[in-house]
């Protein structure tokens, strides 16, 4: 009476497939027990040819499909047996999810507890057999996906589950977007109290993507990938955003600091480390905290060296100073490109990671390019700054 689809634990080559296509780990037995439980066989449907079921499901397939949503159509045993093209181009770059189990697919962005829940909720009545919940899918070559998922089944006439309609929506711009509002209020906050500033945030950005973009195409770091490219051009803006807790007059000093005030000025890198505290990205920190860091040790606020500090702040660095040094102040003249990047590459191991400097050599002309694309139109003149460099 009953027939049994291909069940997402049937076989070892099921077992290879899902290792394979998302990073499988066994899971406890229990769980692998729950799983299997969804497709009991004493409560299967008859799906076979001719019968009244599959006739039922059938029609759901036909009727159920709405190819301009992001939807796949799962049977009674979670395997997909229609994909929308908006839900294939959707997972382009993650996943080929035709005619598969649900949870060779989906298992690793669900992780091992919501898929408790989800299989919970797929057998509780008080739940409508439904759930929803957000997934994130990660491929090292393509950015971070977020979706909104909702799984709700289709009864048949007996009232018995036919299947389940799943619908993805994709939330990663909405949740960037909410998300990055929050901190960039933060930063016109910092940018109120800090002359320093006119549009060097943004051409700083600007940089340190150009760099990173360098070094994802050469392949130099595993780290780097579209994500930390995208997380690097807005968290780079938000390096000084701790100087909305440094004293105006040590801001605005015409003067040079004294010992006690450039000790406060130090402490931008620490408030900025505070106030990104929630920031989910652990590379806010790494940047607010690490971009005054030297390669040889000599910089601060904790004199860390070489590889202890991060990349992403050995990059910020390199885009800081150089635009540092491009603008005028009040105790130096403005550098021309060609002067900055000389600067640059002669501090090369001492103030600057040497692999970081080295892509200069291929990219700097559009560092010149940002500069003048970027220029600050009646900028005040900046009074002091964050930066050790000998700028005579
Ligand atoms: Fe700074
Ligand atoms: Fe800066």
């Amino acid at each position: 009476m009953t027939q049994k689809l291909n069940s997402p634990k049937e076989t070892d080559s099921n077992k290879a497939n899902l290792a394979e296509e998302s990073g499988y780990q066994e899971e406890p037995a229990e769980l692998e027990a729950e799983v299997s439980g969804l497709s009991d066989p004493e409560t299967m449907l008859d799906l076979s040819p001719n019968s009244e079921e599959a006739a039922e499901f059938e029609t759901m397939l036909k009727f159920g499909q709405n190819p301009r949503l992001s939807q796949i159509i799962l049977d009674n045993n979670l395997t997909i047996r229609y994909t929308s093209p908006a839900a294939t181009a959707l997972f382009t770059g993650y996943y080929r999810i035709q005619s598969k189990p649900f949870f060779n697919v989906f298992r690793q962005p669900l992780g091992t507890a919501e898929l408790r829940i989800l299989i919970m909720s797929l057998k509780s009545p008080e739940r409508g057999f439904s759930w929803s919940g957000t997934l994130v899918h990660k491929n090292p070559n393509m950015r971070t996906l977020l979706t909104r998922t909702v799984i709700n089944p289709f009864f048949a006439g007996s009232h018995a589950i036919l299947g389940y309609l799943v619908h993805f929506e994709d939330v990663t711009d909405k949740y960037n977007t909410r998300l990055r509002t929050t901190f960039s209020s933060i930063l016109e906050a910092a940018k109120l109290k800090d002359n320093d500033t006119g549009k060097h945030n943004e051409r700083v950005s600007h940089y340190s993507k150009q760099i990173t973009e360098y070094l994802y195409k050469k392949q130099l770091y595993p780290q780097i990938d579209p994500d930390f490219i995208d997380n690097i051009e807005f968290l780079s803006m938000m390096h000084d955003v701790g100087k909305i807790g440094t004293p105006d007059y040590i801001l605005q000093k015409p003067g040079k600091l004294t010992e006690l005030e450039w000790e406060i000025m130090r402490e931008h890198t620490i408030n900025g480390t505070f106030i990104l505290s929630s920031y989910p990205n652990p590379m806010a920190k790494e940047i607010a905290l690490s971009h005054h860091e030297w390669w040889n040790g000599g910089g601060y606020p904790f004199k860390l060296e070489g590889d202890m500090i991060p990349l992403s702040a050995r990059i910020v660095t390199v885009a800081d100073v150089y635009d540092a040094l491009r603008m005028k102040r009040t105790y130096k003249r403005e550098f021309t490109h060609e002067e900055a990047i000389e600067r640059i590459f002669a501090a090369s191991g001492t103030q600057f990671d040497p692999s970081i400097v080295r892509v200069l050599t291929d990219t700097h002309e559009s560092f010149d390019e940002i500069w003048n694309r970027f220029t600050d139109s009646n900028a005040t003149e900046p009074f002091n700054t964050d930066i050790t460099i000998d700028y005579e």
